[in-house]
Parts: C-alpha cells; sequence; structure tokens
C-alpha cells in the first residue's frame, strides 16, 4: 500500500500541487504523509493535509504511508534521509531483509532514527554511492533487496529523480513540461493521458524533460507510451457528505455504462472472454475482500447454468487451489493492484494456467498480467469500501451467465437499483434501530449466502460493529448460540427460499431482532425483482446504505475507516 508521488517539472510548480497529487492517492493509506522539495522534509501524522505555504520547487517527492514495519510515528513517516541528509527516498513495498542491510549498514557506521524497512534504501544509497556511479547503484539494490519497492531516489545537487520497482506499482506521467512518478494513474489523471509502466526489476531516471528506462542489469529498454483512458473525474463530493454515499448513488449510472460498454467497445473483448471460459477445462476466480465476494456470486451464477467454477481468497489460493495448462483462473480486482492476486497469479502463471481479469483499474499490474480483461467501467471509487464496484463486478459476472443461458434482462439492472436506492429513508430507520449493538448477524442461502458475506464486511469494515455473514444452514452448528434477546439478525429470503425463512425463524424463536431482506415473501425491506441475478446486486445495495447510516450515527471517519487502505499492496 502507500502511495507514492514523484514530480520533475521545467518550470517550478507550487510544493502544495505536488501535496494535492498525494491526496489523490490518500486511498492507498494514511496513517501518516511527507514530503522534500530539495530543501524542506516535512511529515505529519494522519491524513493529508494542504500546507498553506507559499513554497515552490521543480522536483518533489511525496508519500503517503500505511504502517506495516513500524509504528505510525513521526520518525516512520517518509520521506527517509541518509545520515549526511543527502539522499531522499520514498519507498511502497516491503524490504524483507531490511534487518540483515540495516545490521550491516550500522556496522559501516550509519544510524536510523526509525523501525521501518524503508529506511535502510536511504542509508544503502548513501554508502554505495560513495564508491559506485548510480546505474551500478541501482543495479545492485534491485539485486541485493528482497522483497516489493516502489522507490524514488533524490540526492542532493542532483536534478534527477531514479524511480526503481519490484512488484509494488509504479507509473511514469508524461505530462507537459513535467514527469510525474506516482504508485497509479489516478495522481495525474486530470493534466495527461500518457503513461509508461514500470516493469518489475527495472529502474529509471527522470528529468523534467526526458526518461530513461534501465534493466536490471543497467541495459536501457525501450519504453512505449501508453495512451490510457479513465472514465471521468469524480474527485469531489459534490452534494454528498461522503464519498460512500456518492459512490453507492452513482450505482444505476455506472451499471449502465458498464452494459452500454460491453455491447460497444468491450464487445469483441467480451466475446473472447466467454469463449475463453467455454474452452477450458477448469475455471477458477480468484480475488479478496469484496471482489472476492462478487467472485462466489458468479460462481453460483455459472453452476445455475451448468458451467462448473470454483473460487479462493487470493492469499490462500496456492495451499487448496491445483491449476495447470487446461486451468482458467480469473481474477477479480477493483485496483487491479492487491499484491495477494498477483501473487496467486504469479503461481497460477507458474503452472502455465491462462490468466483472465476483471479490473477497475486500466493498465493495473493484474490487467497486463492477464491474457484477457474486462473493465467493468466503475470509474474512480474513492472511499475505502467498494460498493460501486462489486455492484459492476456482479453485473459483469451476470452478463457473463446470461451468454451460458442464465435468465436474467440485464438492461433493467439500472432501473432496479434506482428503486432500491430510493427506499433510503426506510433503511435509515433500521439502521437507527440497530447500530447501539456489539455483534450483528447476516444470514443466506444459496446466492444470498455471498452477499450475506459482503454486507456483514461491510457493517465490520464502516460501522466498526462485529458482523458475520454466514450460510444460514450452517448458523444451527455453533453460532446459534450467540444468539440473545434483541441481537439484530438480517436474513436474506431470495424469491420462496422456506429453508431460509426457517433459518429466520430460528433465531427469531431465540429472541433475535429479525430484519427480512425479500422480494417475494414479506419482509422489512422488500426489493422488487423476480430474479436471483438481480436480487444478490440489490440486496447488496441494501446492505451498503445500512452501513452508511450505522457508520453516520455513530460519528465515523466513514470514507476512510481505521486501519485500511483501498489498495493492499503488500502480503
Ligand atoms: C482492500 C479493500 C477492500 C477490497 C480488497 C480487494 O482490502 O479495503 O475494499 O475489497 O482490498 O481489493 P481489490 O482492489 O483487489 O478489489
Amino acid at each position: 500500500m502507500c502511495g507514492i508521488v514523484g514530480i520533475n517539472s521545467i518550470e517550478q510548480i507550487k510544493v502544495t500541487d505536488a501535496v494535492k497529487r498525494l491526496k489523490r492517492l490518500e486511498y492507498r493509506g494514511y496513517d501518516s504523509f511527507g514530503y522534500f522539495d530539495g530543501k524542506k522534509l516535512f511529515k505529519k501524522i494522519g491524513q493529508i493535509i494542504i500546507p498553506n505555504i507559499p513554497d515552490k520547487s521543480s522536483i518533489v517527492i511525496a508519500h503517503s504511508r500505511w504502517a506495516t514495519h513500524g509504528g505510525v510515528t513521526q520518525n516512520n513517516a517518509h520521506p527517509h534521509q541518509s545520515c549526511d541528509k543527502k539522499i531522499t527516498i520514498v519507498h511502497n513495498g516491503i524490504i524483507q531483509n531490511y534487518q540483515e542491510l540495516k545490521k550491516d549498514l550500522a556496522t559501516k557506521g550509519h544510524s536510523f532514527i526509525g523501525e521501518t524497512d524503508s529506511e535502510v534504501a536511504a542509508h544503502y544509497f548513501e554508502e554505495k554511492i560513495k564508491r559506485k556511479n548510480i546505474k551500478e547503484v541501482c543495479v545492485d539494490f534491485i539485486r541485493d533487496i528482497k522483497g516489493e519497492f516502489a522507490l524514488l531516489v533524490m540526492i542532493e545537487g542532483d536534478e534527477n529523480i531514479y524511480a526503481l520497482r519490484r512488484d509494488s506499482p509504479l507509473v511514469l506521467g508524461v505530462a507537459e513540461g513535467q514527469n510525474i512518478l506516482a504508485s497509479d494513474i489516478y495522481a495525474f489523471s486530470d493534466i495527461t493521458t500518457k503513461a509508461i509502466f514500470f516493469e518489475n526489476d527495472e529502474f529509471a531516471i527522470i528529468s523534467s524533460d526526458k526518461y530513461a528506462f534501465y534493466d536490471k542489469h543497467g541495459k536501457k529498454t525501450d519504453k512505449k507510451i501508453q495512451e490510457f483512458r479513465w472514465e471521468q473525474e469524480e474527485s469531489a463530493t459534490e452534494n454528498y457528505e461522503h464519498f460512500m454515499i456518492k459512490e453507492i448513488m452513482e450505482e444505476p449510472k455506472v451499471a449502465r455504462r458498464l452494459l452500454m460498454s460491453l455491447g460497444a467497445e468491450q464487445k469483441e473483448n467480451f466475446r473472447k472472454f466467454v469463449n475463453l471460459i467455454r474452452d477450458s477445462r477448469k475455471i477458477t476466480f480468484v480475488g479478496a475482500g469484496t471482489s472476492y465476494h462478487a467472485s462466489l456470486l458468479g460462481v453460483y451464477y455459472l453452476h445455475k447454468c451448468g458451467i462448473e467454477a470454483q473460487t479462493l481468497i487470493a492469499s490462500e489460493f496456492e495451499h487448496f487451489v491445483g491449476v495447470d495448462e487446461n486451468t482458467l483462473v480469473i481474477a477479480l480486482s477493483q485496483s487491479g493492484e492487491t499484491m495477494d492476486v498477483i501473487e496467486a497469479l504469479k503461481y497460477a502463471k507458474g503452472k502455465d494456467a491462462k490468466i483472465a481479469s476483471i479490473v477497475n483499474v486500466p493498465y493495473s499490474t493484474i490487467q497486463r498480467m492477464s491474457e484477457i480483461s474486462l473493465n467493468i467501467c466503475a470509474g474512480q471509487e474513492v472511499c475505502v469500501a467498494a460498493t460501486k464496484s462489486f455492484v459492476n463486478q456482479v453485473t459483469l459476472m451476470l452478463a457473463i451467465a446470461k451468454d451460458f443461458g442464465f435468465r436474467i434482462t440485464l438492461d433493467t439492472i439500472p432501473d432496479r437499483i434506482f428503486e432500491v436506492l430510493k427506499q433510503e429513508e426506510k433503511i435509515k430507520d433500521i439502521a437507527h434501530s440497530i447500530y447501539k449493538h456489539r455483534d450483528i448477524y447476516v444470514l443466506g442461502r444459496g446466492l444470498s449466502y455471498p452477499v450475506a458475506r459482503e454486507m456483514a464486511l461491510k457493517i465490520k469494515e464502516i460501522s466498526y460493529i462485529h458482523a458475520e455473514g454466514m450460510m444460514g444452514g450452517e448458523l444451527k452448528h455453533g453460532t446459534i448460540a450467540l444468539i440473545e434477546k434483541g441481537t439484530p439478525v438480517i436474513a436474506l429470503i431470495s424469491n420462496s427460499d422456506y429453508s431460509m425463512l426457517s433459518n429466520a425463524k430460528e433465531v427469531e424463536a431465540r429472541g433475535a431482532n429479525v430484519i427480512k431482506i425479500t422480494n417475494e415473501m414479506e419482509g422489512n425491506i422488500k426489493i422488487n425483482t423476480s430474479n436471483d441475478g438481480k436480487f444478490g446486486i440489490l440486496a447488496t445495495i441494501v446492505g451498503q446504505i445500512l452501513t452508511y447510516f450505522m457508520a453516520l450515527e455513530k460519528k465515523l471517519p466513514i470514507d476512510k475507516p481505521r486501519n485500511l487502505a483501498k489498495s493492499v499492496t503488500v502480503k
């Protein structure tokens, strides 16, 4: 995680402009932030605040941190400097052998001010540069470091930024009069559509008007500029208090946009994608967090039309899933950068499996690792909690399933979503009645099981209420012991699922406060669809709104919940 930005500009720029670029990456981590403008080193704990300063510079590096090694302290905040303060670095990733390196550097007289792995990079460069030229030092760094890095280095008296990458995302934005290095394109998508993506074990020398890329041996590499297209700028909350609710309200619009794109610019790719599924002997999805839940729904929908698939949480993938050259691995990821997913794909590639992906961020690492990729066209999602991206992931799954015979009218999805959004006040009342509880249980069966898990995840991460999303049938095998008088239990009952209704009755009999979300049966929230596919999406949206209002009642930092980050680029 962590967001990094480095700007090298022909004209001097306001330092605050660099911090504003960093702010666009804040969803990658917000424990602390800092910058170095060639003269001033600034670090601060907490979310990014644009400082009120007149400072200008033509070169700035900046960092927004999600703590891994070392607590959230001023000393552990980036940028880090060498003992002589001549080398300044920002780093995203984990230097696994940092303790060894630190010990070695300490014997050579280096002292460290914090506990991070990243700080060793500054001292490593300081030590090596005494004897070698900078290109040789970069080659050595790539050879000596175990672990992941997107690293930017500034050297006193030198007008370049040195950028090195392995596994952590890093991209160069080529803008008019300036080169901008960043963790992802969103940092500069407002001023350029030209990007160059770093490959693994590559480094680059970036000046204000030039750039040169090198491989791990120091040999120059030829790089192509990629023109990227980004749906639209959605960086302001507009009339909404939070990005979360703004992004939920955008759901009809983005679902429509996706459906249109599947019938137009993505039509050919969609066909190829479906054919790849058709021709594969084994299909397995992989994802993390919300994306994993979307993939579970995908497995359900495909199963309903006779296509057998499986899915597993990315971080456990290689321990439980066997793949070979006849396997198609489909990665689901909003960011396209989740390290656990990337690791699972590397494992699958190592076994010659085919890789396909469904992502939101174009040109992301996962998309570039795939033979074929579909875009969910949700536009930028700023709130850490995935909402509209989930809706579009599932809509895309439904479009695929429809191609295999799943019965659904896709075109009415946006209207049905809109009808759910109109029930906002009713959902708000439910939120008000349960937000003080310590535990909430969400029960589902079949298609509503993944929905139950997704709802519980939202409740935990945004409302800070312990929630369990589970299979209705499994409840009686243990968890039912926790049901007390008044415990809120949300039951997701699609169509005439009497087994699910029985599970709801079982907890009701033990005093639970059952909140039913239904379409056919009587319920507290009724969803206007008779289709299983749509129920999956619409019931999840009820959960998103419920979570939002519970967090609002509790006055929580809805868009940036504690300890989380939107793009998780560490294992
Ligand atoms: C993080 C985010 C979640 C997200 C998960 C997977 O944990 O906080 O909201 O679902 O990563 O992210 P991806 O970008 O791969 O969908």
